[in-house]
């Protein structure tokens, strides 16, 4: 779109600007309640000229579907008119009449076309007549549903677009004669798949529990037997904690079989040896396929006692040898790295794109769950994809015992790409926790060891823990955890068997009430050194960063919701400066995000109305962001609310609104209408989660 704002404003909105308030020309009560603002702790400070006093009859008017306006009148009508309008009916979040529709969009691709078909290769399809899809192009395209828009963003960029003649902006690249889907490859413009796809074979064997964790299963063997004294001590101890109890029991439940004597090291490379027994020559290796046999009954009985190679995707090589060996890790230099934490829902793939275009360092994938991935749950592996811009990328795994754990690592080791695995020892939610899982990990403290030991063995990447303060708002417990976590080294080398911690600086049981407690985070970097320690809570500006990073003992700090309120915070940190980004640049930002949604979730039917969910989740947070050109004062702070207020145009206006319904429109200008049942309800109460 090549409108300057105000164009832009008027075509999209049809409305007037708002006139800007005169000191001279309000009332006294409007200039009292004004007065009383700028006193209020917790008030963001909003000039007064953008204070829209007269909100609720705006409200009313201006914002309203059609339905909600008679909904108004109705309810106006049946009481009495000096009342004030039951404006909670309409504030968008939490009412019954925009919940989540959660059924899935219906698939446009009714018609079950062959793969080919959509893709224009239909020479390509080797079932042709026996094709159990259908080829009927002619039908379908006599059917299709208009365009949204005659340009695709992907065939526009890649000159090529993978949703064929499903594509909801087809018209770009589909033949209007032969309805063939055009592709044109130029140089420079080639499409990079995102990494982690998971192999079909892979998916087969978890789905049939075929994979062969015999490594995962030995190592969790030995690290039994590793335990720090203090530890010992306590599963020795009479009055261990019934959290402990059950580990033992599960621990108990593992260690029937093998016993095993020998060091995780010796036991580590007899494995290697054990799957390799003729050893490959480089020049040999070009024809061997690395892909696992799918073995059953029998078979996988004698297979158990040989651990299968490493898989990797192509041949086996020097480089892929060398890394097998225990802590010959691949070391990140974790110092002052711009960190956007993972987030679930929200922190996902075209997210983090926006995050990195402006200055992010390290991303983190959203927390997945280890029982899902080792079922070969698809969805769970979506979470995995890494965008080839993400430079340094971790995988944040959640599970509680440490055979699931290390399988887990086992698993993602031979088959994905990433650069660090995260435990999450932060997630409060209830069914998490009751499972001993997310931050009731570290009330197991046995296990905890165990499961970060083995792993550590087994990644040749490092592992990063996430923490929070404790369980407890007066119960502090991370600077136990950190100092046990810190005398816990490789018994190969002396490195630390972590690598970094990341602390949010609340309890579980505060969730997001209070600030966090930033000299609790500073007195446990200081007690984790020479560990990294970044900290985490609260920062939305540069100068809350460079406080944090400057005065504290942190060697960084992990950014969370002020990224999703404004990704962009990473530029100001990188440039020391508040931005006062136009409202046409951040529709702009919007723009990018929805077309690397189509790109990620597709441009057929459903995988538009993929990327409008995960929009408007977004939204959820975006609309929370005051442009600093109309605060009185600078930094805004997370926590602090703001009065309703007036943009400098009305598309400023529109991306400050709380109404479900503005956020829609916002996803329609970019993706085209929703349908008229279409229901929205933000899944993230930001006071859940890690
Ligand atoms: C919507 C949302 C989703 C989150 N998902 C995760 C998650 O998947 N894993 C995790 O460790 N923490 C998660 N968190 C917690 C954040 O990573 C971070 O620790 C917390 O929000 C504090 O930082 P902040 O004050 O900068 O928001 C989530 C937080 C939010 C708001
Ligand atoms: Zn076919
Ligand atoms: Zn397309």
């Amino acid at each position: 779109m090549s409108l300057n704002e105000d164009e832009q404003s008027h075509s999209l909105f049809h409305q007037t600007s708002h006139p800007i308030n005169e000191r001279s020309k309000l009332n006294e009560e409007y200039l009292n309640k004004y007065e009383t603002w700028k006193t209020q702790p917790g008030m963001a400070q909003i000039k007064l000229e953008f204070i829209d006093f007269d909100h609720e009859i705006r409200f009313k008017i201006e914002h309203l579907s059609e339905t909600d306006k008679k909904l108004v009148t109705d309810t106006n009508n049946e009481t009495n008119p000096a009342e004030e309008p039951k404006k909670k009916k309409f504030k968008g979040q939490n009412k019954k009449h925009l919940e989540i529709n959660a059924r899935s969009a219906s698939n446009y691709n009714d018609h079950q076309l062959c793969y080919f078909v959509i893709r224009g290769g239909i020479a390509n399809c080797s079932y042709q007549s026996n094709c159990k899809h259908s080829h009927d192009l002619t039908t379908y395209l006599s059917r299709r549903p208009t365009d949204i828009d005659s340009k695709c963003y992907m065939f526009d960029t890649y000159g090529q677009c993978q949703f064929g003649i499903l594509c909801r902006f087809g018209q770009a690249h589909i033949d209007p004669v032969t309805g063939q889907n055009i592709i044109v490859l130029r140089p420079n413009q080639i499409y990079i798949e995102p990494l982690n796809k998971l192999p079909p074979l892979l998916k087969h064997l978890l789905r049939r529990k075929k994979y062969d964790y015999t490594l995962a299963d030995r190592l969790v063997r030995i690290a039994n037997k590793q335990i720090t004294k203090v530890n010992v001590a306590k599963r020795n101890n009479p009055s261990t904690t019934d959290d402990d109890k059950a580990n033992e029991k599960h621990h108990d439940d593992n260690d029937v079989g093998e016993k095993e004597d020998r060091s995780l090291v010796d036991i580590y490379y007899s494995a290697l040896k054990k799957t390799d027994p003729n050893p490959i020559e480089a020049n040999e290796t070009e024809n061997i396929k690395t892909d696992v046999p799918v073995i059953d009954g029998d078979q996988q009985q004698e297979q158990t006692s040989r651990p299968v190679p490493f898989r990797t995707l192509g041949a086996i090589t020097d480089v892929d040898m060398i890394r097998l060996k225990p802590r010959e890790k691949v070391r990140i230099d974790f110092n002052r790295r711009l960190y956007l934490a993972p987030l679930t829902t929200v922190g996902n793939l075209p997210f983090r794109r926006i995050c990195k275009e402006y200055g992010c360092e390290i991303t983190c994938g959203e927390m997945s769950m280890t029982t899902s991935l080792l079922q070969g749950q698809q969805q769970e592996f979506a979470l995995l994809r890494r965008h080839p811009s993400e430079t340094i990328f971790g995988i944040q795994l959640c599970g509680s015992f440490v055979d699931t754990m290390t399988r887990t690592v086992q698993m993602l080791e031979e088959n994905f790409d990433y650069d660090f695995i995260d435990i999450n020892c932060a997630c409060p939610i209830d069914l998490v926790y009751k499972k001993g899982a997310g931050c009731a990990i570290t009330r197991r403290t046995i296990d905890f060891e165990r499961i970060c030991r083995s792993i550590s063995c087994l990644s040749t990447r490092p592992i990063t823990i996430k923490l929070r303060t404790g369980i407890f708002t007066n119960e502090n417990n991370a600077h136990e955890i950190i100092s046990l976590a810190k005398s816990w080294k490789s018994e190969h080398d002396d490195n630390h068997v972590v690598d970094l911690f990341t602390l949010h600086g609340r309890s579980k049981e505060m969730r997001y009430s209070k600030s966090a407690d930033w000299n609790y985070v500073d007195q446990c970097a200081k007690l984790s050194d020479p560990i990294p320690l970044y900290g985490v809570g609260d920062i939305y500006s540069f100068e809350d960063y460079y406080q944090k990073l400057n005065e504290t003992n942190v060697s960084g700090c992990m950014i969370a919701r002020g990224a999703l309120i404004k990704p962009w915070l990473f530029t100001e940190i990188k440039e020391q400066r508040a931005w006062d980004i136009s409202a046409s640049e951040r529709f702009d930002m919007l723009k990018r995000y929805a077309n690397y949604g189509l790109e990620h979730w597709g441009s057929d039917h459903s995988g538009i109305e993929r990327t409008r969910r995960f929009l408007l989740e977004w939204i959820s947070f975006l609309y929370r962001y005051i442009p600093v050109g109309l605060l009185e004062r600078l930094p805004h702070r997370l926590n602090e609310r703001p009065p309703y207020f007036f943009g400098r145009n009305d598309l400023e206006t529109l991306m400050a609104s709380k109404l479900c319904s503005d956020w829609v429109k916002l996803t329609e200008l970019l993706l085209g209408k929703v349908s008229s049942d279409f229901q929205f309800l933000p899944k993230h109460k930001a006071n859940a989660y890690g």
